[in-house]
Formats: structure tokens, sequence, C-alpha cells
């Protein structure tokens, strides 16, 4: 899928698939398969490293992921790099030379959160030739002020405040937005009422397309069930049971037999 394609899917109705990435390894599977697009997100942070929140990654951190990520995926996928904490609240030149390390390390899109205060900064990036995505509802940067992972924009001056949100980024000239826990019903008002496309995370089946935590969606950890994941493998069990059954070879002598020896 080619950026333009990513931008088109809205009229054609197909849907985009994006999963977040974080490494070269998984990369390289992500490039086999017929995921659209690749989120190098500021999750990474948490899910790699394990940090608390995501107000933890640095710039530095993403862009090496970045770079991991984006040397395992040919062409035929859209990279976003997930803009970190206060990158683009710094000032202009912080945040472009955030979208300049991004860029030179392979995303194709930079992502970052909330509207008010970056209109400024968006078109800036938007005006260098970099397009960029949007992301409201819950915005996990602002956990601070937030108070907790709660869904977003149940109220109704919370909704329509979520909606101009919307409008403005389209307006902005953003390529697409994140819509992250909200409802479904105010996910299908917003994708009905923009031109861009709409890539949802717990925000139900009408937006124009879906992102997940790939660490989520395969299982990854034994106690972590958001409601809006689905998970598509056992994964944390499959390892398990693969590192007990290398265990258990190496402590009866049956790994590594002749045919893995010199
Ligand atoms: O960093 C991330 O994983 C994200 C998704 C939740 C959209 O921003």
């Amino acid at each position: 899928m080619k950026i333009n394609e990513f931008i088109q899917r809205k009229q054609s109705g197909q849907k985009i698939s994006m999963i977040t990435c974080y490494d070269y390894t998984f990369a390289g599977i992500i490039n086999e398969t017929d995921i659209d697009s690749v989120l190098v997100g500021d999750s990474g942070t948490m899910i790699m490293h394990g940090s608390k929140t995501t107000t933890e990654a640095t710039v530095d951190e993403i862009s090496f992921m970045i770079k991991g990520v984006s040397r395992a995926i040919d062409n035929n996928k859209v990279i976003v790099g997930d803009m970190p904490f206060l990158s683009y609240r710094k000032g202009l030149k912080f945040a472009m030379n955030t979208v300049d390390a991004f860029v030179r390390s392979g995303a194709n899109i930079v992502k970052l959160e909330g509207v008010e205060g970056n209109q400024k900064i968006i078109k800036h990036i938007i005006g260098s030739g970099v397009p960029v995505m949007g992301h409201i509802g819950l915005t996990p940067q602002s956990i601070n002020a937030l108070g907790g992972y709660f869904v977003q924009g149940k109220l109704e001056k919370d909704a329509e405040k979520l909606l101009e949100q919307a409008k403005e980024l389209s307006d902005l000239g953003c390529c697409s937005i994140v819509l992250e826990c909200v409802p479904s019903e105010l996910a299908r008002i917003v994708t009905e009422t923009v031109d861009i496309p709409t890539v949802g995370i717990g925000a139900g089946p009408n937006t124009d397309g879906q992102v997940l935590v790939l660490q989520d969606m395969l299982g990854m950890f034994k106690d972590l069930k958001p409601r809006f994941v689905r998970r598509y493998l056992d994964g944390f069990q499959l390892v398990k049971d693969a590192l007990n059954h290398y265990h258990r070879e190496v402590a009866e002598s049956v790994f590594p037999d002749s045919k893995e020896s010199f």
C-alpha cells in the first residue's frame, strides 16, 4: 500500500489495517502479511521497556525503533512515526528536528496527539511535505491531565468537542485521524463527517480502519486484556512453552544433537 492509496481508501470504502511494531524481527513478519500500515507508537516504551506511561518515550527511542522497523518493511506499507510526549510542544525547531529524525529513519507519516495549540506545528509539518496523522479521544500522553485511561466523548459536550477537533484536523490538512477509546456511535459520526480516513482503537467498527498494539493482539501479556482488544494468539503461553521445552532438552542433554553440532 502506498501513501496515496492510504488516503484514498476512504473513498473506496476499503478498510485500513494498522498494527504497531517497534522492532526489526516483528517487522520482518509483518512485511510478509497483507497488513496495510505500521505504527511505530510511543506505546513501544511501555511494551518493549516496561515504562508505566507513554510520557517516558523519547525522540531518540522512537527514532531507533522506526529505523529497525523500516529496515524490514518494503515500501508496500506505510510507516507512521509517533511523535512522543512534548516533542511537538517545545517549539517549531524541536518539532521539526523530531520530524527530521523520524523521516530519515524511515517514517512516511508522523502522528501527534491533540489539536489545541498544535495547529501551527501541524501546518508547518504538512507544508514541509510530511503527512500528519491526528490522534484524538483518549490521548495517553495527557494521562496526568486525564487522570486515567477512560473512554472519552461520552458526554454530549465532549462528543461535540471531539467532532470539532476532527473537523479541524481535517481542515488543517491531516491525512488521517486516530480515534482512541470513544463510543462507537461518536466514531461513526466523526467518520461520516470528515473526508479523511479515521483509524480506530477502542472506537468500535464504524471507522475507516483499525489499529491494535501488536503484543496485545498476539496475547503476549498474560494478564492484560482490554475490552477492545481481540487476541489472535496466546503468545505468552506459546513462547513460555517453547522456552520450557528448550530448557528441558538442555537439562536432559537432548539439545544439541549430532546434527546441531560441528
Ligand atoms: O502508541 C500507540 O500505540 C498509539 C496507538 C494506541 C494508536 O498511539
